[in-house]
């Protein structure tokens, strides 16, 4: 962070210094909200959340180095005490980023894909200068800002991750940071239920390319209808990507080999080049198209970037994990989380993945999806049946309209001519993770592979580890 003294903390966040704190002491953070991450130089924002408060731990936090306690409550060590922490966290990043020297801030959001194509986008800008990035899919209204306070004198990028649960998420976050790049990657049904429509998800995902100046670059998808439209909603100039011969930047020749990864070649106004991704399923080609296209706008030589997304590996855990058993089993762990699209997603690598192999699928009822969430889930049924599978488990409650879609697409499908194998499907209700386990465990055989996919509630990821027996990779 930018070295900051507590009165200069006190100011942007109102707040008042308490327990005999030294306006002169220097915070250089990091800032950070769980008193085992303080280092000296830190500031600790107590939280109070619904089992913790972390008011109980700022003494911890004092001696292991923080300079003061950012709190809502008077604490018995330094601290600066403001009305609502959360919010003051928020005027802290703000003031920060405005205050950044030479940071570019990208935003990226989407239904499906910004984690992936944050990591790969913060891949490239690396290679231009040092890059500020959250780990993971830390990008909520607390993620966001300890992100944003990472940032330090020297740091020439700010990528960042933008989710929304409702309308005015994405216009609050982009506050915080005022993103000079927007990146939006599709309007799926992610959330579908919070948000009562595609419109009203349309609507929230373009509040990051309405909150672009017109020096700015809105870098869109060209192939999905719903993000193209937002090209409407921008005073900036749009980049477009996609697999449309009028993209801008654009994927051409796209094959994906035995495992399910994609080569392509990579075009842009300034040249082009050969791409052969190490990420799994078609999808991770519009994500790769999506960070290229940002770090062609920010000057990075085609050459480079295909030369970084050629050797990305998958950063954040449970997304596309391919793992081989000993015995020869292959396990896609696609656990972190599900929607109607990443479902579909995760079939067409399962399919691309299992040429002529075995394949089984493990999932979980799909979750707020509002009132299409029986219709949308018999969808999951009926795509799982249509996909050549042995077997189907379906794990934990609600399962109901998954099994009604499958039943119906087995008949649909035994009319339509049996799906490869022959042998039928068979689905299967698993009450907890470790019948499902068991279940499978007890089909599988030498070069099966199997498909593990829900939403983060359901947990399956671990079926994935029980099936790899805690060996990973
Ligand atoms: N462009 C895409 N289209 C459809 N599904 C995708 C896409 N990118 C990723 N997915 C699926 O969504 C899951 C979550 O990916 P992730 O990058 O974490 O997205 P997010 O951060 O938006 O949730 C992946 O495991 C994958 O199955
Ligand atoms: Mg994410």
């Amino acid at each position: 962070m930018i070295p900051l003294p507590l009165a200069r903390i006190a100011e942007i966040t109102s707040g008042a210094l308490a327990g005999r704190a030294d306006p002169r002491a220097v915070v250089r953070g990091p800032v950070v909200i769980d008193s085992r991450d303080v280092v000296p130089g830190s500031l600790f924002v107590a939280i109070k959340g619904d089992h913790v408060d972390g008011h109980d731990f700022a003494g911890r936090a004092v001696a292991a180095g923080a300079v003061a306690v950012l709190a809502s409550r008077p604490v018995d060590v330094p601290a600066v005490v403001v009305g609502d922490a959360v919010a003051a966290l928020t005027r802290l990043a703000t003031a920060v980023c405005a205050a950044l020297p030479s940071a570019t801030v990208i935003g990226v959001t989407g239904s499906a894909g910004k984690t992936t194509t944050k990591d790969l986008l913060a891949r490239l800008t690396a290679r231009l200068g040092p890059t500020v990035a959250p780990a993971g899919s830390f990008n909520n209204e607390i993620g966001h800002p300890l992100t944003v306070l990472r940032a330090a004198e020297d740091t020439r990028f700010l990528v960042l991750e933008l989710s929304a649960r409702k309308a005015g998420h994405i216009a609050h976050l982009t506050r915080i940071a005022p993103p000079a790049i927007g990146v939006v990657l599709n309007v799926g049904t992610a959330h579908l239920g919070v948000f009562g429509g595609r419109e009203a998800i349309a609507g929230a995902k373009g509040e990051l390319v309405e909150a672009l100046e017109a020096d700015g670059v809105a870098v869109l998808n060209a192939d999905d209808p719903m993000v193209a439209a937002m090209a409407g909603r921008t005073a900036a100039r749009v980049t477009w990507y996609g697999r449309a011969a009028n993209a801008t930047v654009r994927a051409e020749h796209v094959t994906l080999d035995g495992r399910g990864r994609a080569s392509f070649t990579l075009r842009t106004p300034s040249g082009a080049a050969p791409i052969r991704l190490r990420l799994y399923g078609e999808h991770a080609v519009g994500n790769a198209l999506a960070a290229a296209a940002a770090a062609y706008e920010l000057g990075l030589p085609v050459t480079t970037i295909a030369e970084e997304l050629s050797e990305a590996e998958p950063r954040s855990r449970w997304r596309m994990e391919v793992t081989d058993r000993p015995d020869g089993v292959t396990v896609i762990n696609d656990a972190y989380n599900a929607n109607p699209d990443s479902m579909r997603a995760a079939f067409g690598a399962l399919g691309a993945l299992a040429r002529g192999r075995r394949r089984f699928a493990v999932v979980a009822a799909l979750r707020e999806l509002g009132e299409e969430s029986a219709a949308l889930n018999e969808g999951v049924g009926r795509l799982a049946a249509g996909e050549g599978l042995e077997a189907l488990f379906v794990v934990g409650p609600d399962a109901g309209p998954i099994l009604a879609g499958a039943g119906a697409g087995r008949t649909a499908g035994e009319g339509g001519g049996a799906p490869p194998g022959g042998g039928g499907l068979r689905v299967v209700h698993a009450a907890d993770v470790a019948e499902a386990v068991d279940g499978l465990s007890a089909l599988l055989a030498p070069g099966d592979v199997v498909l593990v996919k829900g939403p983060r509630a359901a947990g399956l990821e671990r079926v994935a580890e029980a099936l790899l027996g805690g060996d990973r990779r």
